[in-house]
């Protein structure tokens, strides 16, 4: 079986330091976004390969490190498999002769060239797609003439698939070349050194100058600098950016967790994403990248919202505040059924592809397939620079800092937040009055307050989680605006306490599943104070006949157990709604005993279809 490394980390030093606690130190790091075996390859002193690679997280790779364990340049790893075992023999690094190698992606050609070189006498030491990279790589630079940056040139372009890749060749110390197509690569500029990592945050805490590779471009990192050049061999020119997180933003931060951290953040969070965004005057939203004079606004027919899991429940969020605030019909689709169904591409229709990480490869490749057919494409994106912000034609950034736990809470409000923002906007040059917009105005400078006294209630959440968590399986309902709602609780409790979750429209209930209630199914009922109170009240009490546990989460006291949030503007309520979810599914995992940060089967950017 061959086995795949797609959703990794790559970290690589070149400079006058010990690369391997750096390296070390950028794996653990970056150990969110995979995690079943690590490795590191420094290049010693008298210019000797020195490799370590383990099953297992980052620190068993590292315990036990030899004290002669050093050098530079050095490349590291962190791997989770997406198809084979991990394994000692399949953890990276790759090496072959001098030349050692880490790669994210998958090379899809990889058993055509396996074939070649297996008869070549070429002996293959692991199950991986990585390793024909690293025999192409040798192959290249068996020749003295040629230097590694062209070696690894000349083997990429035998390659079909994506990649990011780190390389040192023990015979040509003093440089190390990063690669990247489809799979992110972005270096970090240091003083007398340089680092390469797959996300900036290994390069925290060592630099905040960084630029990105675009797909299709090689650089060669030497302590002085760098070049980059395209696989055909044309140099090409960077601009450095700077980093707005510091190492800080990487650490629990006394929490227990990354998510207890990052669910606490929100009310932070929020306000970082209004900052400067609110118009007093003319009682709107302020946008400034989203490229899209007033005039172009207006003539918008539809609005389409694009994005996977988290990021399209959010879109669905997302799609109700644009309908009720521009009255602009518009809906979400997972990104990735998009891409597959040849779309109809409209000219009048805005599309929006929200991504936290700005790296899912379908939102993507559905982002791609929409700008070659001539649609105008907005991102909602956490992640400056990340390849779906740079494809798109304007947008939003999220501000949320970056969210290291896999399951995504805070990018979920923060990109509720843009949306209302953007639906405010698109509604004031339309038919939202001023008293109107003041309103939304004034609802989301007070969510910050709100959500921390949701936060305050942990405790008595964290009850009804304890006892939610003591059963198998759980039903989440709402209506209209609070299905999103209930789509994204179901999304949280699956993710990390792997409890089955299954998320219904409540109006749907009765057309079907109220077959399955019981006394041992509990339902998570989304109940906010609106128009809809009534029917949903209905609903209540037909699960309630049947003997069935109901969890409300609302504006008043509706169940036997109801999680009372502060009641905002109808529009905006499914914002605050889903806090005291997250905080259920972050209980009910914690009872279990799940490591929440790392749920079994995730990770955090899945860069791969
Ligand atoms: C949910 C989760 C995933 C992501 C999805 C999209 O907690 O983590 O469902 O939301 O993979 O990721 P981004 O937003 O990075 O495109």
């Amino acid at each position: 079986m061959r086995s795949g490394s797609n959703v990794c980390g790559i970290v690589a030093y070149v400079g006058p330091q010990d690369a391997t606690p750096i390296l070390f130190e950028g794996l653990q790091r970056l150990e969110y976004r995979g995690y079943d075996s690590a490795g590191v390859a420094v290049v010693g002193k008298s210019g000797q390969l020195r490799v370590r690679k383990a099953k297992g997280r980052v620190r068993d790779a590292a315990e036990g490190l030899p004290a002669r364990f050093k050098g530079a340049p050095g490349i590291g790893h962190t791997r989770w498999a997406t198809h084979g075992e991990p394994s000692d023999a399949n953890a990276h690094p790759h090496v072959s002769g001098t030349v050692a190698i880490v790669h994210n992606g998958v090379i899809e050609n990889a058993d055509e060239l396996r074939a070649k070189l297996t008869a070549d006498g070429v002996e293959f030491a692991s199950e991986t797609d990585s390793e024909v990279l690293a025999h192409l790589i040798a192959a290249a630079a068996a020749d003295p003439d040629v230097d590694l940056a062209e070696a690894v040139r000349l083997a990429l372009t035998r390659i079909v698939g994506t990649y990011g890749i780190a390389v040192v060749d023990a015979s040509r110390p003093g440089v190390c070349v990063v690669a990247r197509n489809g799979s992110p690569v972005v270096l970090g500029l240091g003083d007398k050194e340089m680092y390469a990592a797959s996300d900036v945050s290994a390069l925290a805490g060592h630099t905040r100058q960084v630029v990105h590779l675009d797909d299709g471009e090689i650089a060669a990192l030497t302590a002085g600098g760098y070049r980059t050049f395209t696989l055909e061999a044309r140099a090409t020119t960077k601009e450095p950016s700077e980093l707005d997180a510091d190492a800080a933003s990487y650490d629990t931060g006394g929490h227990a967790t990354f998510m207890a951290k990052e669910i606490h953040e929100q009310p932070e969070v929020v306000e970082r994403a209004l900052r400067g965004r609110l118009d007093p005057r003319f009682h709107t939203a302020h946008l400034g990248g989203l490229n899209l004079d007033p005039r172009d606004a207006r003539a918008i027919r539809r609005v389409k919202i694009i994005g996977c899991g988290t990021a399209y429940y959010s879109g669905q969020l997302g799609a109700q505040l644009i309908e009720e605030l521009a009255r602009i019909p518009a809906d979400a689709e997972p990104a990735s059924e998009f891409r597959y169904r040849n779309p109809v591409v409209d000219p009048d229709t805005l599309y929006v592809a929200v991504s936290q990480s700005g790296e899912t490869y379908d939102t993507l490749a559905a982002v791609q397939e929409l700008r070659r057919k001539g649609g105008r494409v907005l991102g909602l994106v956490n992640v400056v620079g990340s390849a779906i912000a740079r494809e798109c034609d304007g947008g939003i950034y999220l501000h949320a800092g970056p969210e290291i736990s896999v399951a995504s809470t805070k990018t979920f409000t923060a990109t509720g937040v843009a949306f209302a923002l953007l639906a405010l906007y698109l509604g004031r040059i339309r038919d939202l009055s001023p008293a109107d917009g003041a309103r939304i105005a004034a609802g989301l400078r007070a969510l910050p307050g709100q959500i921390q006294e949701i936060l305050d209630r942990e405790a008595e959440i964290a009850t009804l989680a304890a006892e939610l968590a003591a059963h198998r399986a759980a039903f989440f309902i709402g209506r209209v605006r609070g299905f999103p709602v209930a789509r994204e609780g179901a999304q949280k409790l699956k993710e990390i306490s792997y409890l089955h979750a299954e998320a219904y429209p409540a109006s749907e209930l009765k057309h079907g599943p109220l077959a399955l209630i019981s006394p041992d199914l509990p339902t998570v009922a989304v109940v906010p104070d609106d128009e809809l109170r009534d029917k949903n009240l209905t609903t209540l009490g037909e699960i309630r006949a049947r003997k069935g546990r109901v969890i409300a989460v609302g504006h008043s006291a509706v169940a036997d157990d109801t999680i009372v949030v502060p009641k905002n503007e109808p529009e905006l309520d499914p914002i605050l709604l889903t806090v005291p979810l997250q905080i259920l599914a972050y209980h009910a995992a914690l009872s279990l005993g799940h490591d929440i940060d790392r749920p079994r089967n995730l990770a955090k950017s899945v860069t791969v279809e």
